[in-house]
């Protein structure tokens, strides 16, 4: 299975990032998992650039999430809601046939956030038929660097838990 991982910071020492970057190196080689953590090159979303040709870093995002089977989405909260740089790259699919039945799940970087995890629930399950709320998978690793990140999830019993959450993600792909 080919998965995206994209993550809702664009902050160079993301926790969300290098989360997303341990799943990538636990996970099963029967699996491919690219991280997209470039929402930050994205323009602002507006109805009127559809028209014409997408600008190339839209075109990039969109192929991207055309070619996986399966969106990995992990975010921090800012402000109690979804940044606005994810919500941004969302609003990009919205009326697009990409997203539609695409399989989504989420993961989460830390021990706080339950109000954008309650808005992603929400804007997710509108935006795709498929989305899973019920796999889920959080680490505490809020204000850890991606090296103690990389370190801490690579312990055994951290590298089977993402190497379960995965399967049972390719597994709800493949239903
Ligand atoms: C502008 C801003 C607003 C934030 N607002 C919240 C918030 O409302 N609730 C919360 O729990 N954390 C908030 N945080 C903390 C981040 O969600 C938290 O540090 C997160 O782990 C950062 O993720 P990252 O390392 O992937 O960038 C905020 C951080 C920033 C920079």
């Amino acid at each position: 299975m080919k998965f995206l991982a994209l993550s809702g910071s664009a902050r160079n020492l993301s926790t969300n990032t290098a989360m997303l970057r341990a799943v990538a190196v636990a996970a099963d080689p029967d699996h491919e998992v690219r991280v997209f953590d470039r929402i930050a090159d994205l323009p602002v979303f507006s109805p009127d650039l559809e028209g014409g040709p997408l600008p190339e870093a839209v075109r990039d995002f969109v192929a991207q999430i055309a070619g996986c089977d399966g969106l990995i989405l992990a975010s921090p909260e800012y402000v109690r809601a979804i940044p606005g740089g994810l919500k941004n790259a969302i609003d990009w699919l919205v009326s697009r046939d990409e997203i539609i039945n695409k399989p989504i799940v989420l993961m989460h970087a830390s021990h706080r956030g339950e109000d954008v995890l309650a808005q992603l629930r929400l804007v997710l399950a509108t935006v795709s038929t498929r989305f899973c709320a019920d796999l889920f998978l959080r680490f505490e690793l809020m204000k850890n660097s991606p090296a103690e990140i990389e370190s801490h999830l690579s312990q055994p019993a951290n590298r089977r838990a993402i190497g379960d959450f995965i399967e049972d993600f390719a597994a709800f792909c493949r239903r």
